[in-house]
């Protein structure tokens, strides 16, 4: 397990009022961690996808947003909350699919909210032990998510994985990746396939990169080629992350999610969603109320090629996640239990 015990995602170095990530971009070619010290530097690495993964994002916001809070010369409660609320909006502005973006920071903001009155250096000691924390919950979250995940496998099967659930996703274990992890500890011997995750290739430069360092079976697959591997019975089950969850169960993930929802119900395959409780917003009815983001078509057409491979001047439709059906999806796997369809009342009771 060492990728999972040595390579961390996020991590705050409070002598250096810095926020140290792990650069995903430049994976798997080079380990390289960058010292961010501005929230402008913290918003690119956002929005470049430096850091990335819902719930990594959000504990770097968080850390991001204590930054702002203990750079501020403000010497009492209501000017640091104006400055801190300003640094709040810029960095939810980063990305506005993963709601654990905003969900770490609205956290940030209750507790700075319930500082009222109280000396500078308190709220600034409470919202550090609150990042702290938020990073610390979600190492245990998601292993009780894969405990959770591991509870419906059996050894020897077959996975699939679309995207990048790992490790790196998250402060430690990942969502869908952790019941690999904690299953290759016991002797599950899983074969795992990982969908490369077009246009970004999180699948192939972050999770066959993570398995493989893991010593986990894993072979990586384009993402058309769902179908060929489900349909030749090589895969007993999918699992994957979410950006989140709508309180019907529709999910917002990686765009290829869905496809491979469909597909995997035309083969009779469980779907199974690993969601941290932070990743459900009982807000978003449905996922139609869920917003994704678009992305630059240059992704597509030429980020990975020396040479164009698309005509110049082509429109390119970028849509960075798409919402799978709840219809589709088998289970919802959260560190609070596995709810099955009908969502509506499963989530609705693990989110009382
Ligand atoms: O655009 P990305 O790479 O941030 O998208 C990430 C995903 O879609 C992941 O599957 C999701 O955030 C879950 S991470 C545990």
């Amino acid at each position: 397990m060492s990728v999972v015990d040595d390579v961390v995602s996020v991590r705050l170095d409070d002598e250096k009022n810095a926020l140290i990530i792990l650069d995903q971009t430049l994976l798997p070619g080079e380990t390289k961690y960058l010292t961010l010290t501005t929230q402008q530097q913290i918003w690119d690495a956002i929005y470049r996808l430096q850091v990335r993964g819902a719930p990594a994002i959000g504990i770097a916001a968080a850390y991001g947003v204590y930054l702002a809070a203990k750079e501020s010369s403000a010497t009492e409660w209501t000017a640091l909350h104006a400055e801190f609320t300003e640094a709040r909006k810029f960095l939810a502005s980063a990305r506005p699919t993963a709601v654990n973006l905003f969900w770490a920071l609205d956290r940030m903001q209750r507790c700075l909210d319930d500082c009222e009155g109280q000396p500078v250096d308190r709220c600034k000691a409470a919202l550090l032990a609150e990042a702290h924390a938020i990073r610390e919950e979600d190492e245990q979250v998601c292993k009780t998510i894969g405990e959770n995940a591991l509870a419906l496998l059996r050894p020897g099967m077959g996975l699939l994985t679309h995207c990048n659930a790992g490790t790196i996703a998250t402060a430690k274990y990942g969502t869908a990746l952790a019941p690999i992890y904690l299953g290759q500890d016991r002797g599950y011997d899983f074969h795992v396939f990982a969908d490369e995750t077009r246009p970004l290739l999180q699948g192939a430069r972050l999770t066959a990169w993570e398995l493989h360092q893991a010593g986990v079976d894993v072979t990586l697959l384009c993402d058309d080629m769902c179908s060929i591997v489900m349909k030749n019975g090589w895969v007993d089950a999918c699992l994957v992350g979410c950006d989140r969850v709508a309180a019907n169960g529709d999910t917002a993930n990686k765009i290829g999610t869905s496809t491979l929802s469909i597909v995997a119900r035309r083969y009779g395959v469980p779907f199974y969603v690993c969601a941290p409780t932070s990743t459900i917003d009982m807000n978003c009815t449905s996922g139609n109320d869920i917003q994704i983001e678009l992305r630059q078509g240059s992704e597509i057409s030429t980020l990975w090629y020396k040479t164009p491979k698309a005509p110049a001047g082509i429109k390119a439709y970028n849509p960075a996640f798409d919402v799978t059906d709840n219809e589709f999806i088998t289970a919802i796997i959260t560190e609070k239990g596995v709810v099955y369809p009908p969502f509506e009342r499963g989530l609705a009771e693990i989110m009382k």
